[in-house]
Parts: C-alpha cells; sequence; structure tokens
C-alpha cells in the first residue's frame, strides 16, 4: 500500500517569527485580506501590528473580522465577496482555529462558482483558490497545516468540515509569542485537543512512520509542557513546546485522519454549543480504552510515554486543567442520543478509528458521560 505525505509549503517557527509576516507576505502576493475573529484579536493589538507588518512590506492590507466563534457558512461567503471586491491576491488568517478555519474556506473558494453551501454538502472544491498564510494564536488545533476547514451550518444544524488541496496554507507561521496572552481555560481546552489529535493520529489505521513519529513526540511534549503553560501563562519554554506540539500533531493527523472522539466531538459540540477542545478532552479517556484491545502495542506505547496508564494519565490532567469530567454539566440528555449516534458514525473520522465502532459503543461512552 502507498501513501503520500503532504504539508504546508513553508513552515516558520519561534519566538519573533510574526515579524516575518511582511516578508513572506510580499513573496506571494501585492494585495492582502486578513481574516480573524471578532474583537479578540483587535483588542489584544494584533490586528493593527499585522496591517502594520503588511503594509511596511509594501502590500495594501484590508480586515475581515467578522468570524464568528464556530465559523458560518454565511460567515465564509462574505468573506469572499469582501476578498473578490479587494481582488486580494493573498489571504492572512490569524487567530484560534475557528479565524485559520474561516480563512483557509474563504481563500480556497476564492475562485469558487457556487456559494459555500454548495461545497458543505458535498460538492468537489476548486483545485486552486488564493494562497493563504495561517498564523495560530492558540496552541492546538493545527489548523495552520490542514487542508480541511470546519464549519457549521446553524439552519439545520449541523458542524462538519470541508475539505481539498486549496485549503491547505501555503506557509504556517508558528510564533508561540502570540499564544501567550491565551488565558488558562483557553490553554487548557486547546492544548487537550492537540493531545487528541496527536493521540488518534498515532493510532489510526492510516498512520504511517512519518505520521506515528510526529504523532508520538508531540504526545511527549503535551504531557510535560501542557500543565505549566495552564499554571503559567508566561512559562515561555512550555508555550514554545506547545507551539511545536500542536503544529506537530496538526501534521501528522492531516496525513493520517482522527478516530471516535473526534467523530463523536462534532455533534455533541454543536449540540450543547461546547468548546471542541473540552468536549474532546472528556471523551479521550473513554474513547482510548475503548482501542485499548484494538492496538495494545500502540496503547503500550503511549503509556510508556505518558509514565502510567495512558487513559489514567488523559484523566489526571482533566483534573489537572480543571476540565469537567463528564458531560453533566451541559445537561447531556439520553433522548438525544440515536440522533447523536446517527450524525457520528458516517464520520470520517470513526472510519480512521482502530477499533471498529459500533453503535452500541457509542452509547455506552454517552451513558458514561450522562
Ligand atoms: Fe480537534
Amino acid at each position: 500500500m502507498t501513501s503520500t505525505f503532504t504539508t504546508a509549503h513553508r513552515i516558520v517557527t519561534g519566538q519573533g517569527a510574526f515579524n516575518d509576516l511582511g516578508t513572506l507576505a510580499a513573496r506571494i502576493g501585492r494585495t492582502s485580506l486578513v481574516v480573524t475573529g471578532r474583537r479578540a484579536m483587535r483588542d489584544a493589538g494584533v490586528t493593527d501590528r499585522t496591517l502594520a507588518l503588511l503594509r511596511a512590506a509594501g502590500l495594501d492590507a484590508d480586515v475581515y473580522e467578522d468570524v464568528p466563534p464556530e465559523p458560518t457558512i454565511d460567515s465564509v461567503d462574505a468573506g469572499v465577496h469582501r476578498l473578490r471586491q479587494r481582488s486580494a491576491d493573498v489571504v492572512i488568517g490569524i487567530g484560534g482555529g475557528s479565524a485559520i478555519d474561516a480563512a483557509k474556506a474563504i481563500g480556497g473558494l476564492a475562485h469558487a462558482d457556487g456559494d459555500c453551501a454548495t461545497y458543505f454538502r458535498g460538492k468537489a472544491l476548486p483545485k486552486t483558490g488564493v494562497p493563504v498564510i495561517a498564523v495560530p494564536t492558540t496552541a492546538g488545533t493545527g489548523a495552520e497545516v490542514t487542508p480541511n476547514s470546519v464549519l457549521s451550518d446553524p439552519a439545520t444544524p449541523t458542524k462538519q468540515s470541508i475539505r481539498g488541496d486549496a485549503l491547505m496554507p501555503v506557509v504556517a507561521l508558528v510564533d508561540p509569542n502570540l499564544t501567550v496572552s491565551m488565558p488558562p481555560n483557553v490553554t487548557a481546552r486547546s492544548g487537550m485537543d492537540a493531545l487528541t489529535q496527536a493521540i488518534e493520529s498515532y493510532w489510526s489505521l492510516h498512520a504511517t512512520p512519518i505520521t506515528e513519529g510526529l504523532a508520538l513526540h508531540a504526545v511527549k511534549l503535551i504531557r510535560k509542557h501542557l500543565p505549566k503553560a495552564f499554571a503559567d501563562g508566561a512559562d515561555m519554554p512550555a508555550r514554545e513546546a506547545m507551539a511545536y506540539a500542536s503544529l506537530m500533531a496538526g501534521i501528522a493527523f492531516a496525513n493520517s485522519r482522527l478516530g471516535a472522539v473526534h467523530g463523536l466531538a462534532h455533534p455533541l459540540g454543536i449540540r450543547y454549543h461546547i468548546p471542541h477542545g473540552q468536549v474532546c478532552a472528556i471523551l479521550l479517556p473513554h474513547v482510548m480504552r475503548l482501542n485499548r484491545q484494538a492496538a495494545p502495542e500502540k496503547y503500550d506505547r503511549l503509556s510508556h510515554v505518558v509514565g502510567g496508564d495512558a487513559a489514567d494519565v488523559a484523566t489526571g490532567l482533566l483534573e489537572r486543567l480543571e476540565i469537567p469530567a463528564t458531560l453533566k454539566h451541559v445537561g447531556l440528555n439520553r433522548a438525544d442520543f440515536d440522533a447523536i449516534v446517527a450524525e457520528s458514525m458516517p464520520s470520517g473520522s470513526l472510519k480512521a478509528n482502530p477499533k471498529k465502532v459500533t453503535e452500541e459503543d457509542l452509547v455506552a461512552i454517552l451513558e458514561a458521560l450522562a
């Protein structure tokens, strides 16, 4: 069996890397559209700094900052409209996973002949779009190196990915200095998203030696550094290690796919309005125990790397990071189980899970969390 490994053309990392934004963008285009979330980036001064760096390098720069916390297909259409109005030839996505996912969808659909809903419902994406530079300000999603964009349609309501080569950022610019202002609860849940992605990539049915190496080292870094970054946001070695871990987990899972945590996380997240990293963190120990017998060698290797039974260590991390261990606090309702399971079963993530997951397996996990 053959496999292909793909990632961003260029990955620039390290403290201060953000200062290279203008130079990197000027190699690609002349007219930039900065895509970012509402207010947070402007309040932190990041939006102004981004525009200043681009203009200092001779680029025309406009900003689209109406990306909601869960990017919707309508918000992507509005961004594409802005991009076309400005004839932008490079998109800068800066923020958490949502802003970067919106930026990738806007760049990827720049030359599309239908609206975002058309592609959300399954039409193949155009082969090329406007290139995207992705600049994460959290450490978790790995969105800076993945060829997909998680979007929602509030009308149905559904949350799922659109995917295609044109969504892969051409440049991932990862500066841990940008993650320092993340509050502890965001540090915790985005870090647990990275841990989940690393573990699900590691034992995915599509894992390769390349993805396994990246994923396992990410697990090791997160185990050591996430509690430190949570306890002290100004701990730069911890912030830097988490930025690398998130990046490596992202590179890995973009090539290996994910597993049952992510299969269940989207229907649960949209139904009960739970942040993605938090729902992943809560599901993780349960899915790990489910997979233990299907992937015993990898389970033991994970346990060796984290220094204890792998699922127990994941549970211990939840407590240390002050994340609840169940979904009682969001009102998880048994009457919803059939619908949640039905929405999870077709997920591509579930198909990559090492254990072939049954409806009964999913119900048992939900029961344990109710
Ligand atoms: Fe995730």
